[in-house]
């Protein structure tokens, strides 16, 4: 069996964001476990993967970094429990996953892909592949905090209003506590000073006096309410644009790295946030205000009393507390498989063709089954422990109600309290079981914020794109494009996609960019379109670096057609047009029959009107293709940039496309595979594994 974790050392869950940073999970997991207080959102940045992932030998150099000596062995399962525990093992042939600990049959282990599990040893052989990483601090080895710290206001950016708003609810609030706080005193009134004294003029002063409480309680019950719903969809929509408006900035790489639903589910988290602080936080804070006034007014009743009423409370505090990592782990995991369910559901939605040319149906069911009863499980374990936990407090609770009642029952048989003080003091007791446990239950909702909290700052701590829009003031440049000694690569421990390419390309020049499959051509599109950085060299027009230049700008004197071109849903002339609202018909129509796509808009029955899908479904690939090229020369271009745009038209139109394109006064880049497009250019760079092998 291997050792028992020591009780300092606790091993965290870390789930992953990105596909393939399970490996970087993994370590996170072990380095926090050692004492460095890093987030995977840090380990991210300073050890950057690419969607291929990470491979052992990769591991092992990032664990140096951090301080770790790590040892890769090969074990067989039986000896598993010799194994210095936390360590990485290797999972399915394509995932790492950490192993926690062995109890007997039992395997414990933290899977960033599905949170903390434990397997059987006939399970867990299916997927072990036998190849294990031990780690253990060095000599050199020294805590380190790289935490992000996650503030609210970084999270939610720019919110007009909310001050106001949020004094006004908590204004109304008060006021409704303090009527709250009122009310049992007319209890005691009437017992006391009515049914002992027989006073029924007093009866009916205090009934009419506390009508009027009453009514103006219901009164700004509901103008907190109204406030409360207004200031939630007022923050909502707010943050909601916010984050997404800075989810457009954010760079490509940032998407190619993750999943839709993993994205999706970032936005379900911010109207939790949302919810838990228009609705709980003002509750929680004033919960909090209220049952400590009780506890005093409790005190005033009776001390020994009002100490036995805190020390349930305390008893229940400390069970909460207790279960709270359970409830967190719970959710956390919950949120993930959520995630994972929207990925499949869309994915599925997307590839439908493919699902069934594949006769893929009943598998593709299955695995969403398999997601949805993931998340289910959570939900139901969630519900399980939240049930416990009202049944726990009910219990406490009632039975305290018990002993108060006997209590304060033997205490007014002895004269020490009034039949009224004893129904009083049970009320207010009561009401202070019912404002702690509702404070206990906001701190909990509270600590789980920060779960949330960390998945959106996934997104809204993410730097925007650099170089957008620098002040820029020089001569505006020609679209003379110049590439100097680029190299890129994916990641650091990636093989190169593109290695020392330097050339320019004149103003008005058309070049064309050939090579096998697979060589990088794409890439150094999106290294000439400033999409991807280029790791090493850089890229210039006019001889102005194009990051001074600034890179918006830059794409505004671009018309691309990517390899992987979408249509957006909306009209034919929305599309070409790109949804601009001044664009005139004419404009539009002179694109269209440029890239040879007019006569079929034409006969359309509902010409530029007719409607493309999201997925652009109505149309053929060539006409898509087409509609694409109009989108581009639409921009009117300083620069034409088609890669592969022509790969779907027939002969015949590729051929007159070719020709209008090489008319143009554009500096025009085309990378193509077909000899009559190659031929077309003026030069032609013919690529081979990353480098330009002649021009
Ligand atoms: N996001 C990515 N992460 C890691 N590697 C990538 C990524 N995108 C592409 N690659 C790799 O970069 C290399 C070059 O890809 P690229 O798309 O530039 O080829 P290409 O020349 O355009 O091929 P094709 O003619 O098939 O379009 C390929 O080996 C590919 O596997
Ligand atoms: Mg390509």
């Amino acid at each position: 069996m291997t050792a028992p974790l020591p009780a300092s050392q606790r091993l965290p869950v870390v789930q992953q964001n990105e596909i393939a940073e399970c490996g970087l999970a993994c370590l996170t997991m072990i380095a926090r476990y050692h004492g460095h207080d890093v987030d995977l959102a840090g380990m991210r940045r300073r050890f950057p993967v690419s969607l291929k992932g990470v491979g052992l030998a990769r591991l092992m150099s990032i664990a140096a970094s951090l301080g770790f000596e790590s040892r890769p062995l090969r074990v067989e399962p039986e000896h598993l429990a010799e194994l210095r525990a936390p360590c990485i093992l290797h999972w399915d042939l394509n995932h790492f996953v950490v192993l926690k600990r062995v109890r007997g049959d039992r395997i414990e282990l933290h899977d960033p892909a599905r949170g903390a599990v434990t397997l059987t040893r006939a399970e867990f052989g299916r997927h072990f592949t036998g190849v294990a990483l031990e780690i253990a601090p060095s000599a050199a080895f020294a805590p380190v905090r790289e935490r992000r710290p996650v503030s609210l206001r970084a999270l939610v950016g720019q919110v007009s209003g909310l001050p106001r708003a949020a004094v006004q609810v908590l204004l109304l609030a008060v006021a409704l506590e303090l009527f709250t706080l009122a009310l049992p005193l007319a209890l005691q009134w009437t017992i006391d000073l009515v049914l002992v004294g027989g006073d029924l003029d007093l009866l009916a002063l205090i009934g009419i006096g506390f009508a009027v409480v009453v009514l103006f309680q219901a009164a700004i019950a509901a103008m907190r309410g109204w406030l409360v719903a207004d200031l939630g969809a007022a923050l909502n929509a707010q943050w909601a644009a916010n984050l997404f408006s800075h989810l457009l900035r954010l760079p490509l790489a940032f998407f190619e790295k993750r999943s839709v639903g993993g994205v999706l589910s970032r936005f379900l988290s911010v109207q939790s946030v949302q919810q838990t602080l228009t609705g709980s936080f003002v509750e929680g804070v004033l919960d909090g205000a209220t049952a400590l006034l009780v506890l005093a007014l409790l005190a005033l009743y009776s001390v020994p009393l009002a100490l036995l009423v805190a020390g349930c409370f305390a008893l229940y505090a400390l069970l909460r507390w207790i279960g709270y990592r359970r409830l967190q782990r719970l959710k956390e995991e919950q949120l993930v498989f959520v995630a994972r369910q929207q990925s499949q559901m869309i994915e599925s939605i997307t590839g439908m063709q493919a699902i069934k040319l594949g006769n893929r149906a009943p598998d593709r069911a299955a695995r969403m089954a398999n997601a949805t009863h993931e998340v289910a499980r959570r939900e139901a374990a969630i519900a399980r422990t939240t049930a416990s936990f009202a049944a726990l407090g009910k219990l406490i609770f009632g039975l305290q109600r018990i002993a108060l009642i006997w209590i304060g029952a033997t205490l007014v048989v002895r004269g020490g309290f009034t039949a009224g003080m004893m129904v009083v003091f049970v009320t207010y007791a009561e009401l202070f079981a019912q404002r702690g446990g509702g404070l206990i239950d906001k701190l909990v909702e509270f600590r789980l914020l920060g779960m949330h909290g960390e998945r959106i700052a996934d997104i809204a701590l993410e730097p925007p794109e650099p170089h957008l829009h620098p002040p820029y003031s020089g001569p505006e440049p020609r679209p003379r494009i110049e590439v100097e000694g680029v190299s890129f690569r994916y990641a650091e421990d990636d093989p190169w996609v593109l290695r020392d390419c330097s050339f320019a390309i004149e103003p008005g020049e058309s070049i064309a960019i050939t090579g096998p499959s697979g060589c990088g051509k794409t890439t150094l599109a999106k290294v000439l379109l400033g999409l991807v950085r280029p790791t090493e060299g850089r890229v210039r027009i006019d001889g102005v670096d194009i990051e001074r230049y600034g890179l918006a700008r830059y794409r505004e004197r671009f018309g691309a057609v990517m390899q992987d071109d979408v249509l957006f849903a909306g009209s034919i002339a929305d599309n070409i047009a790109f949804f601009d609202p001044e664009a005139s018909l004419e404009a539009i129509e002179a694109a269209a029959r440029t890239a040879q796509i007019h006569d079929d808009i034409a006969a359309m029955p509902m010409g530029y009107e007719s409607l493309v899908g999201d997925m652009g479904s109505s149309l053929s690939g060539g006409q898509k293709q087409r509609v694409l090229l109009a989108r581009a020369l639409f921009r009117r271009p300083d620069v034409l940039l088609l890669d592969e745009a022509t790969s779907h038209l027939d002969v015949e139109r590729e051929h007159a496309i070719n020709a209008l394109v090489a008319d143009m006064a554009a500096t025009r880049i085309i990378i193509a595979h077909r000899p009559d497009t190659v031929r077309s250019a003026q030069r032609v760079l013919r690529m081979d594994r990353g480098r330009i092998a002649a021009a």
